[in-house]
């Protein structure tokens, strides 16, 4: 395990968490841009699970070296030190990836029957003027999501989303020249006990409960009504193991997602359900440039090709975050200084018809 515990992540005093010293646990405090330690953490390593980075989606369009330095050189780093090994027991690497690489996403359009697109990111002016949903390139009406699938193109909004497709590339293309196999694990919004309470960067979820657990209002983005496919750490934790232990190659990219929808208002309610605590949400008209309005998987590849199915409904996953969260101090609320810093640089605004 290779983690170099940063502290936005991991909050200041971050001493070595409790599995860093677990019996099946080989740590290694270090970074994925330090090439000697990728060539420490890889000792004797026959699968690479590649889950460090830097993972907030609206920093990333402003501390943009930061994220190429460490989502994109350190992948590349990953892949020299595999070549420069002459003891690599490696077979597969791992990757996991984003849906934020799709950008939008597939629609449909019920209106001209538009069967399939992959509609262009929404332009400041629609935010400002409050045209959250996105429209049909043949005839403008509003389009309806469905399930975005692995053949679907990419189309990244942000500098984050640039990062990860860029790791996919560096890694199909390193892995097939090292003849070694791959799977990048495109993973929807990911939840679940464990996750970080202290990033106000990322991770609605740990966000809304802090706020929650104090009482504060929570401002909830557009009009609430944008939608995200949460899936349980579990289930993803699951997909991965599946898929290390397939014995053909896999050589492609899975999508793994719950297959769902929901809106963010109603995950703030559901939340609030889980704590046993009144989620107080006031719907701003706020909105980050570079934000998609909804994306959800098709998950029919994960199934077919790691025979895996998501097992954990959103109720009761919240259930299990929620009882992890309360049993925690709870995290710093730096929600209102990370939105400033969005706001200072012109990448959020408010459409004021709704404020
Ligand atoms: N959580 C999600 O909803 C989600 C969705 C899509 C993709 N992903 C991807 O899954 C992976 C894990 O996401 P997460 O939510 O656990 O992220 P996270 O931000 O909570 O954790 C990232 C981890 O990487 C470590 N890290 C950061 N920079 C590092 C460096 N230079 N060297 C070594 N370690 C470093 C951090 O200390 C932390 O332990 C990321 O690659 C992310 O892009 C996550």
């Amino acid at each position: 395990m290779l983690d170099n515990l940063s502290e936005q992540i991991h909050g200041k005093a971050a001493g070595e968490p409790t599995w860093a010293s677990h019996p099946l646990v080989d740590f290694v405090r270090g970074s994925v841009t330090e090439r000697s330690d990728w060539v420490r953490a890889l000792d004797g390593v026959r699968e690479i699970v590649h889950l460090a980075a830097e993972t907030g989606t609206a920093q990333s369009m402003y501390e943009i070296s930061r994220y190429t330095t460490c989502n994109a050189i350190g992948t590349g780093l990953m892949l020299e030190a595999l070549r420069e090994s002459t003891s690599s027991r490696v077979r597969r690497v791992l990757l996991a990836s984003s849906r934020s690489i799709y950008g939008e996403g597939a629609y449909r359009c019920d209106h001209c029957g538009l069967a399939r697109t992959i509609p262009d990111a929404r332009t400041g002016g629609d935010l400002a003027a409050g045209r959250w949903e996105p429209r049909c390139p043949v005839c403008a009406a509003t389009l309806t999501a469905i399930p975005t699938s692995e053949s679907d193109p990419p189309r990244t909004a942000s500098i984050y989303a640039a990062t990860k497709w860029t790791q996919e590339e560096y890694v199909r293309i390193g892995c097939a020249s090292l003849g070694i196999d791959h799977a990048i694990l495109r993973l929807q919004n990911v939840y679940g006990e464990g996750q970080s309470l202290q990033n106000p960067y990322t991770g609605i979820l740990s966000i809304f409960s802090n706020r929650i657990r104090v009482g504060s209002e929570l401002p909830i983005f557009e009009d609430g009504l944008e939608s995200r496919d949460f899936v349980h750490v579990e289930d993803v934790a699951w997909s991965f193991l599946a898929a290390i232990d397939r014995a053909d190659p896999i050589a492609g990219v899975i999508n793994v997602g719950s297959g769902r929808a929901t809106s963010v208002a109603e995950v703030a309610h559901q939340l609030g359900r889980a704590l046993g605590l009144e989620a107080r949400t006031r719907v701003t008209g706020q909105y980050r440039l570079g934000d998609i309005r909804h994306n959800f998987a098709d998950i029919s590849r994960l199934q077919a090709v790691l025979g895996y199915r998501p097992q954990i409904s959103l109720e009761e996953g919240l259930g299990r975050f929620a009882r992890w969260v309360l049993s925690r101090a709870h995290g710093v609320d730096r929600l209102d200084s990370a939105n400033r810093e969005l706001v200072e640089r012109g990448l959020m605004g408010v459409y004021e018809g709704e404020a």
